[in-house]
């Protein structure tokens, strides 16, 4: 069972919204209560799909003062982290997977000033992060493979969560633990419990029938400590 104290919090995943209406996708989400703005970044090569950079990251800099954390699905991610600082974003998550040093990438995001996560993919064990939970701010695990919107979470992925919720709470340190992918009004208290103390979802905000407002409520009722 979860010892995670803090409440949930949502961070709403832009790849889903409708880019023509980005500002409006933006304020409908920050109306709604979300906690920050997640930005999808990928290079065609760390994943095999390709979205967006620093330039949409400025533009929303302009329309929102919620955080705006930029989720590195990239090569190299060292030789960006300054250009994504300029263009406003507040922290930055890197994949554990790709080339970067993982110690250099923490240590430059720390001196540009940016918050920093970082990122396992399904098939990563935690292990590769054992290491630097009491360096970062945030862990996050995907709950699919990166690289697209609107997949289905992969049962096996939550186990992690667990792992590394008792790794966090016997460490004692103050990071956030997330999960990204899948991530619906159905997933999202499976994940809680787990120990998630953070859900980025995207489809399920912006593509809910219901409405922006409404789905980031039925997110929000995940929080076991509404149970
Ligand atoms: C996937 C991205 C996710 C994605 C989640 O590679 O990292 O942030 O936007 O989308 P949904 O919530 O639709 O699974
Ligand atoms: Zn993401």
């Amino acid at each position: 069972m979860s010892q995670a104290t803090n409440s949930v919090k949502i961070s709403a995943s832009i790849l889903a919204s409708d880019f023509g209406y980005l500002a409006a996708a933006v304020e409908s989400a920050e109306q709604a209560g979300v906690d920050r703005i997640h930005v999808d970044v990928m290079d065609g090569h760390f994943v095999p799909n390709i979205s967006i950079g620093t330039p949409v990251v400025a533009s929303l800099r302009k329309v929102t003062t919620l955080p705006l954390e930029t989720h590195l699905m990239i090569e190299d991610p060292i030789r960006y982290l300054e250009l994504f600082r300029t263009a406003g974003s507040d922290s930055v998550l890197v994949h554990v997977e790709s080339e970067s040093n993982l110690e250099s990438t923490i240590q430059t995001a720390k001196e540009l000033e940016l918050g920093v996560g970082v990122v396992i993919n399904p098939a990563t064990p935690v292990d590769a992060v054992a290491t630097v939970i009491d360096q970062v701010d945030q862990i996050l695990v995907m709950t699919v493979d990166p690289g697209f919107g609107g997949q289905s979470l992969i049962p096996e992925t939550i186990s992690k969560v667990g792992l590394l919720r008792e790794l966090i709470d016997t460490a004692g340190v103050q990071c956030e633990l997330s999960v990204d992918g899948g991530i619906t009004a159905e997933t999202a208290p499976e994940a809680c419990a787990a120990g998630a103390n953070v859900l980025v979802a995207g489809s399920a905000i912006f593509r809910s029938s219901a409405g922006v407002a409404p789905a980031v409520a039925a997110l929000l009722a995940a929080d076991p400590k509404l149970g």
